[in-house]
């Protein structure tokens, strides 16, 4: 990704009502960008525009409805003037083994985490083609490296999404179009208490980052231009353990997600 000012710049954010999309939208903001924030609950996205000097404005609705996602990338002209920066940051998870998981479950869950975030992105690109230093931010997970017992549909959405980001980062280079992926650990946010089935591990309870602190690492990864964003020292080593480990790492998440 290329160098990039915060200041001035023109974001569209998902996933503004809670966790780490809400904070990368007050960042933004903060440092004096413009943002349209959207995700379903309206009443956090007015508190959310009201405590935001003007900076952010708001648009609700279902982001796996395509006919909302089509409204959204053409109000972008009118709302903030163009488009700069995508941020896909909605998401939702869900625990249990996948043999008596809910039929249903994995079809919601590619739907939120990968389908919508994907048609986003392509219906942003001509958007974002005659944008400022145009970018996207794929908010996907450490699970979109490593397999996890009882997280199977929402491991096979992540690595999807890692897939689809890599990809794209090749194909809109011509179009001066940067990619970050963004792949955080356990982080504090609504994420646990909102799963599509199933119930918080206990594994993910030790000592999660904040949101504020994912939203940071993300500024900082846009400024400095980098592709590929992983927040916390300890998920750095459980990715690299992903490629360099893969069976020591297996064997360690097996004795983890069973203690
Ligand atoms: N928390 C973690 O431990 C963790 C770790 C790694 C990666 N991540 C990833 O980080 C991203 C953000 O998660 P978070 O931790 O910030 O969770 P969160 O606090 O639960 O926030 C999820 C956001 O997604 C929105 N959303 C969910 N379904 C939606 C839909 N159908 N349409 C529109 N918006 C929808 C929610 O808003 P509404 O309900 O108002 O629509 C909310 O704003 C996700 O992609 C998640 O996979 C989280």
């Amino acid at each position: 990704m290329s160098d990039r000012n915060i200041k001035g710049i023109r974001a569209l954010v998902t996933g503004a009502t809670s966790g780490i999309g809400k904070a990368i939208a007050q960042a933004i903001a903060q440092r004096g960008g413009n943002v349209l924030a959207t995700a379903r609950r309206s009443e956090r996205l007015i508190e959310l525009a009201a405590s935001s000097d003007g900076r952010i404005q708001w648009e609700a609705g279902d982001q796996t409805d395509a006919t909302f996602r089509e409204h959204l990338i053409a109000s972008l002209n009118t709302r903030l003037g163009g488009l700069d920066l995508l941020v896909l940051a909605a998401g939702v998870g869900g625990i249990g083994r996948f043999e008596t998981s809910p039929k249903e479950s994995l079809e919601s869950m590619l739907a939120i985490d990968l389908v919508a975030p994907a048609e986003l992105a392509r219906n942003a690109i001509a958007t974002l083609r005659v944008g400022n230093r145009p970018g996207i931010v794929f908010i996907g997970s450490i699970l979109g490296y490593q397999g996890f017992p009882l997280h199977a549909e929402y491991c096979a959405a992540k690595f999807a999404l890692r897939g689809l980001a890599n990809s794209i980062r090749l194909e809109l280079q011509e179009d001066s179009i940067d990619v970050m992926l963004v792949s955080p650990g356990p982080t504090q946010s609504e994420f646990w208490n909102r799963l599509l089935h199933g119930s918080r591990p206990h594994w993910s309870r030790g000592l999660p980052m904040e949101a504020s602190q994912v939203a940071e690492a993300v500024l900082r990864g846009l400024v400095k231009g980098q592709r590929e964003v992983i927040p916390g020292f300890s998920n750095r080593w459980f990715v690299r353990a992903s490629i360099l480990f893969p069976r020591l790492l297996d064997r360690f998440i097996q004795k983890v997600s069973q203690s």
